[in-house]
């Protein structure tokens, strides 16, 4: 039996997705690997692939849309499910999205289980790309107003980015709860940069290239200022926060679109 065939039984052993982890390598190694009877085997790889990937990915994330009544559908259609699904390699995850051609969803990237993606409503034509990175943290957006181009990113287990309702954010926005790499105290061992949630309010407007950044809030009706680098816990509701790091710089403000 060869060094591969025997982590694929062993494997096998181990569970659902330690079990998808290894055909992907195996797959990937047996391709590469000029010696072997390529097309072979990677026909039987790749059936092999395929069907777990149905069998756990496909058949316990699910991906829900909602009319503007506020009607549910569960997808079930392969080729729909797969431009949410594609690069997601947990279990029990949840998107809803709304039912709209106005939502621009770059294949979300869940690396993770027991996630959830929930955005409630669309006005106009908006671009979104998330990937998370870890167990049962939620990304929940409320009615939006308009967003040119926003990257959320969730680093950590059981971390929330939240969004109310009406904002509107401009392009190159980016939205972390994390760094993705630690950073630890030399003598204590300790990591010093955790992974935190990060809370926007109703109303807001996030200025270009924006980021906001693990543990800020925003409060509602303010603006975030174009390059601005958000980390604190803002209060002060209309106000504009702006700089590196940002700080307000105006109080008791409006703004329209
Ligand atoms: C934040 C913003 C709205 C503030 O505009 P404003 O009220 O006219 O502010 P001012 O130009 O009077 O600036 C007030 C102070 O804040 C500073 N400031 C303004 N915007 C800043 C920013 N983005 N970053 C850092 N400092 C900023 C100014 O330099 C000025 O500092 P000073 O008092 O030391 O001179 C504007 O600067 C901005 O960033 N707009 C974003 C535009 C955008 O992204 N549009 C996309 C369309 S969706």
């Amino acid at each position: 039996m060869s060094k591969n065939a025997k982590t694929l039984v062993n494997t096998v052993r181990g569970g659902g997705r330690a079990l998808i982890n290894t055909l992907f390598r195996v797959y990937y190694e047996e391709k590469k690997n000029p010696r072997n009877n390529v097309v072979k085997k990677y026909k039987v790889y790749r059936i092999l692939f395929l069907k777990l990937k149905f069998n756990t990915v496909y058949s316990t994330n699910k991906v829900f849309k909602v009319d503007k009544d506020g009607n549910k559908r569960l997808v079930t259609n392969k080729k729909e499910l797969f431009k949410y699904l594609n690069k997601v390699s947990g279990e029990n995850n949840t998107i809803i999205i709304p039912d709209t051609d106005l939502l621009n969803l770059t294949v979300p990237h869940i690396f993770g289980s027991n996630n959830i993606i929930n955005i409630s409503k669309i006005e106009k034509l908006t671009n979104i790309c998330v990937e998370i990175y870890g167990n049962s943290s939620q990304l929940l957006v409320g009615s939006i107003k308009f967003f040119a181009g926003v990257h959320f990113r969730i680093n950590g287990n059981d971390k929330k980015i939240i969004v109310g309702d009406d904002c509107m954010f401009s392009s190159g926005v980016e939205i972390w709860t994390g760094d993705a790499h630690p950073i630890y105290d030399l003598a204590t061992g300790e990591r010093i940069n955790n992974d935190q949630d990060v809370i926007i309010g109703n109303y807001v407007w996030i200025g270009r290239n924006a980021s906001i950044h693990k543990g800020a809030v925003i409060p509602d009706g303010c603006v975030v200022g174009a390059n601005s680098f958000v980390t604190h816990k803002f209060e002060e509701p209309n106000t504009i926060i702006a700089g590196t790091p940002a700080k307000v710089i105006k109080r008791n403000i409006r703004w329209e679109r």
